[in-house]
């Protein structure tokens, strides 16, 4: 059992410039889904926060869901080994899906879930990501709506954990040593 870090993370994005940025992005997205029907799919747990801030700022009517999925690797590093852990609840045949994350690293987690998705027969799938960490890509894959574009650092806060901790920190920041 891991305790809770020592020190609060450095700020990296503030509460403010996250809000701000989320406003931009869910009237992006509301102009883009205009007329469609949209299902909107949070990857728990991470995703939880950034999705119930951003489906406020998105002026349409949708439909939530969310997926849970494991990764096996490292604290830091994917193995690329993503396994799904839950079942969707709503149909996605004849919707638009929009999958929301925190943040996109090696890109295997988007792509399994991509692949998990595509067996739901939905007209398309897109994604939205936080924060994309674009030199850790290795999976082909890319995000159409990104908050931030982030170096190779590990970030917690705002839903990322660090071993389970950090995700009810208000912001994005780097943990201390
Ligand atoms: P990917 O499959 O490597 O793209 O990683 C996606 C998942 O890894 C994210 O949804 C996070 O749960 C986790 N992750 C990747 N980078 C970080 C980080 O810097 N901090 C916390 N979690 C991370
Ligand atoms: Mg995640």
């Amino acid at each position: 059992m891991e305790t809770p870090p020592a020190l609060l993370p450095k700020e990296l994005i503030s509460a403010t410039a996250i809000a701000a940025r989320i406003r931009e992005l869910g009237a992006e997205i509301s102009r883009d889904y205009a007329g469609k029907p949209l299902t909107v799919i949070a990857i728990a747990n991470g995703a939880i926060i950034f999705t119930a801030d951003l489906i406020r700022a998105i002026d349409l009517p949708l439909q939530l869901d969310s997926i849970m999925l494991a990764s096996y690797g490292t604290q830091t590093a994917s193995s690329g080994e993503v396994v799904s852990r839950s079942k969707l609840k709503l149909e996605l045949s004849g919707r638009h899906v929009l999958v929301v994350d925190e943040i996109l690293d090696s890109g295997h987690t988007l792509m399994k879930v991509f692949e998990l998705l595509k067996q739901e027969k939905p007209i398309d799938v897109k994604f939205c990501v936080l924060l994309n960490k674009q030199e850790r890509r290795r999976a082909d894959i890319r995000a159409d709506y990104v908050g931030f574009e982030i170096p190779d650092h590990f970030v917690v806060g705002y839903g990322l954990d660090y071993h389970e901790y950090c995700r009810n920190v208000p912001y994005v920041g780097v943990m201390q040593e």
